[in-house]
């Protein structure tokens, strides 16, 4: 595992948009598994000044995002596909044909995630996947459980990351209570993984990483038997490393 520390959350947001920059340079067509959380939303920024500088192009790339929030269309302003368009998508030459989404509304959710593996697939399986890391240690929204869950899959989230999402929506009461998310093969079965962390409350998480000990309770702690993972992490969130 390399880990990269970097001094703030915005030299963070560079390093982390140059790496994403130099695997599109040299793989145009590359499949970019994308992520949402607030983590990213700098390197989105630095990825769309790169674009206006005309230094990456996005018109080749296929992208797979990793969760959504079941019940919400894409039209929600909390979606994690309105996030998505918002943050990024929008604002580069990403070819709308070429964005996929778990989706949120589905009349048969054993068929929409098996969908969603089919068609990662048939793209040719993700060559960087984007990580954030929940506080708990979670994954997409892999939540800590007494086992790995491996394909696309419908989760009931942990009260802590109801409480933690809460920020993004009017009250704790109206954020959903699941979602659909990559599995931890979905996740680990990427080329390459890119985890971002940022903060000093991500510090025992990101610690848990380096544990030694794969343990579904810490979903994150998976990525340790991953031959290619990058961590852009900054001071804070590498303090107890
Ligand atoms: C959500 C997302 C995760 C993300 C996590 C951390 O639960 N499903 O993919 O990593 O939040 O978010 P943040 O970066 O805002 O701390």
């Amino acid at each position: 595992m390399r880990v990269i520390v970097t001094e703030d959350y915005q030299e963070l947001s560079y390093k982390a948009s140059q790496l994403l920059s130099a695997k599109l340079q040299k793989k145009p067509e590359s499949v970019i598994g994308f992520a949402t959380g607030s983590t990213p939303i700098g390197m989105y920024k630095e990825l769309i000044q790169s674009y206006n500088r005309k230094e990456v192009d996005f018109g080749q790339m296929s992208t797979f995002n990793l969760d959504e929030y079941v019940g919400l269309t894409r039209e929600h302003p909390q979606s994690y596909y309105h996030f998505m368009q918002e943050q990024l998508f929008s604002h580069i030459n990403v070819r709308p044909e070429k964005i996929s989404f778990p989706p949120g509304i589905f009349s048969d959710a054993g068929q929409a995630c098996q969908s969603y593996e089919d068609a990662m697939k048939a793209a040719g399986g993700v060559d960087l996947q984007i990580l954030g890391i929940g506080v708990n240690g979670h994954i997409g929204f892999n939540e800590p459980d007494q086992h790995f869950t491996l394909y696309t899959h419908i989760v009931e989230l942990a009260q802590k990351t109801i409480e933690s999402n809460a920020r993004f929506f009017g009250s704790e009461d109206e954020v959903p209570r699941s979602a659909i998310t990559m599995g931890i093969k979905s996740i680990m079965d990427a080329r390459s993984i890119l985890l971002l962390a940022s903060d000093r409350n991500k510090a025992e998480a990101v610690q848990q990483i380096f544990s030694g000990k794969v343990d579904p309770q810490i979903p994150a702690t998976v990525l340790q038997l991953h031959p290619d993972v990058t961590l852009v992490v900054d001071r804070e969130a590498a303090s107890l490393l």
